[in-house]
């Protein structure tokens, strides 16, 4: 008899078929919106789950679903998943790591011209019809070629990021919990390490690029943005609650910094609608890694760990390993 698993969120039906082949899938392909009774509910009997990054998975489901062996999130980052409860309950977990680096970093990229160069306020209004002729201060900006790059989370996504500044001539200073090996720190476009504050104060932009954790829990807010320049741009694709929302709509009102470009947000989707009331940030849905050869790719990716775990095999990217039992 195959495994049970559950697939909490439309997927590309490709994936579905592939994961049929190997398991019993319970799919969600109308997307409905599953609570976390419901979720809890799907789960009972189901050895695995293709999990997704709206979903908690915390200790209460762990001791609800006691035939869980595997939680396989379609995403690189997992704080949506208690992984010490997991442990504890034996149950593998795994995340999307690498697929997505290369089209998140272009992201990043998007974000920080788009806000630095004011793309779209300006667009907002060419389309209200308010542009009746040029004017050589029409929506002067900073530069971005030429300045220096602050990342802040020098992971894989944040080397790729740097990468792409040797291009553009600038300068890259980064800010992560260990110093990178001379070779990596050489190839990131030779990023020079920093202290965050001294970062803060050094970048002419700022890209976040951090695991969300409590430990990073608004380390971005009110004293760290007033350390910045008021001619920089803050970018943040890593997670919502990194930053204060608050406090960056406060800073942007009274031009503590200049812009920013905001793909996540505290308490997505409900994010604060204060936002929208700003000229100066351009704001995306958490489409950082939204390709489609990427997102196939992450999801292909989270069919393999699931279908490796439930037929004992080790998971390509099994996040607690005490959990594996060969
Ligand atoms: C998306 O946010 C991811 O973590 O992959």
């Amino acid at each position: 008899m195959k495994p049970k698993v559950l697939v909490t969120r439309e997927t590309f039906p490709e994936v579905i078929d592939y994961l049929a082949q190997h398991v019993e899938v319970e799919h969600n392909q109308n997307d409905e919106a599953y609570d976390e009774a419901e979720l809890m509910r799907r789960l009972q009997g189901k050895a695995g789950v293709f999990a997704n990054p709206t979903h908690r998975f915390a200790g209460e489901l762990f001791a609800a679903c006691p035939e869980l062996k595997a939680v396989c999130n379609m995403a690189v980052g997992y704080n949506n998943i208690d992984v010490p409860a997991a442990t504890a309950a034996g149950v593998m977990v795994t995340n999307t790591p690498d697929v997505l680096n290369e089209t998140t970093a272009d992201f990043g990229w998007t974000l920080m011209m788009a806000a630095t160069r004011r793309v779209s306020e300006s667009e907002h209004f060419l389309r209200a019809g308010q542009w009746k002729r040029w004017r050589y201060d029409d929506f002067l900006s900073a530069d971005v070629h030429s300045s220096t790059l602050g990342i802040i989370g020098m992971g894989r996504i944040g080397q790729a990021i740097a990468r792409r500044s040797m291009g553009f001539n600038m300068k890259v200073v980064y800010h992560n919990r260990s110093r990178l090996a001379p070779e990596l720190e050489a190839a990131a476009n030779h990023a020079q390490y920093l202290g965050m504050e001294e970062l803060l104060r050094t970048a002419d932009h700022v890209v976040l690029v951090l695991p969300y954790s409590p430990a990073s829990h608004h380390l971005i807010g009110a004293k760290q943005l007033a350390m910045m320049k008021p001619t920089a741009t803050l970018v943040n694709i890593a997670r919502g609650g990194i930053v204060d929302d608050a406090a960056l709509i406060a800073a942007l009102r009274s031009g503590t910094i200049a812009a920013a470009g905001i793909d996540v947000f505290e308490n997505e989707p409900a994010f604060n609608s204060d936002f929208l009331t700003l000229k100066n940030v351009v704001l995306t849905p958490h489409i950082g890694s939204a390709s489609v050869p990427t997102r196939r790719a992450m999801a292909y990716l989270t069919a393999d760990n699931l279908i490796a775990a439930l037929s004992g095999q080790r998971p390509p990217n099994l996040l607690n390993p005490d959990t594996f039992q060969p």
